[in-house]
């Protein structure tokens, strides 16, 4: 076996949500790059057209639609345009998600941090509480019941769902409905995972770490708060959308053919504890 046959994606029709940006486009250009047919729906049309045009001007097959995964109709009819496209789709990350904003605490004043008002438990909204699990666990329920959908006639695919270092750690500065999303993406994942693998479909997790990307603002981008998250990260840097390409790459090639139901951490070690 040849590695370029093993981790090849080439000719892959491919499905990205979320993948105007971050994390999802960094998927995208990743299998994109290296011969895939890749579909990104986001709902930030403007992004999306912006990085379509851009990749396609490198000569590169990709198409963009604009799509809300809260509207699960809309998702089902961009999901089944791609596999008419494609005649079939090979791999769908499962990947849009959102920073709700505050959590119970803020930042580090000093050695204090300092407690959130408004992400106390007491004060948390049904506002807030639903538009987190609507966009982080059931647009990734919906996008994997539509690549299912496809998957099991053709009794072949994977399906990668992007969780977080939050599914199994709480970040207090995040929120409650954030931890409960990512926790849900993963036992779900774990359950279509058993449900699916008679029909061939592995269904997997990436969990990333710390990730520059634009949620929640872009507050990564600011180089003192990266500073500051590098010293407990033991590999004293944070990560960058490019630290995703093996592992997208070899989650939707044939290299994970018998691997399913397992999430993987990319993290450069921060879930391990502080180092030195
Ligand atoms: N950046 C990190 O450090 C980090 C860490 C762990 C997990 N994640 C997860 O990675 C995923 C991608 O986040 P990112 O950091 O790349 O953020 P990002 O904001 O850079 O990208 C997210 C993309 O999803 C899109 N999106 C948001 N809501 C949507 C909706 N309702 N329908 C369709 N598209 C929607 C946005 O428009 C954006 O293009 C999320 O699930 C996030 O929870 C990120």
């Amino acid at each position: 076996m040849k590695i370029s046959d093993l981790f090849s994606v080439d000719g892959y029709g491919v499905v990205v949500t979320g993948g105007a940006s971050g994390i999802g486009l960094g998927y995208a250009e990743a299998l994109v790059s290296n011969g895939a047919r890749v579909t990104i729906l986001d709902v930030d049309a403007e992004s999306m057209e912006k990085e379509t045009v851009r990749l396609r001007k490198n000569g590169l097959d990709i198409r963009g639609e604009t799509v809300d995964v809260t509207d699960h109709a809309a998702l089902d009819a961009a999901m089944d345009e791609a596999a008419r496209v494609y005649g079939g789709l090979d791999a769908v990350f499962a990947n849009a998600g959102i920073d709700p904003g505050v959590g119970f605490v803020g930042e580090w004043v000093g050695a204090e941090r300092l407690r959130i008002r408004e992400g106390a438990i007491e004060n948390y909204s049904d506002e807030r509480w639903n538009r987190v699990i609507g966009i982080n666990l059931n647009g990734i329920f919906a996008t994997v019941r539509a690549a299912v959908r496809h998957m099991k006639p053709q009794k072949s695919g994977h399906i990668v769902v992007t969780s977080s270092l939050a599914s199994t750690r709480v970040e207090p500065a995040i929120g409650a409905a954030y931890m409960a999303a990512k926790a849900g993406v993963v036992q779900f994942m774990r359950t279509v995972a058993l449900e699916v693998a008679a029909f061939n479909i592995t269904v997997n997790a990436i969990a990333p770490g710390y990730i520059v990307t634009n949620i929640g603002g872009g507050h990564a981008k600011n180089p003192v708060e990266q500073k500051a998250v590098a010293r407990v990260i033991p590999m004293h840097r944070v990560g960058f959308p490019q630290d995703m390409d093996g592992i997208a790459i070899f989650l939707a090639s044939k290299a994970s053919d018998y691997i399913t139901g397992q999430e993987i951490i990319v993290d450069g070690g921060m879930g391990l504890g502080v180092a030195d």
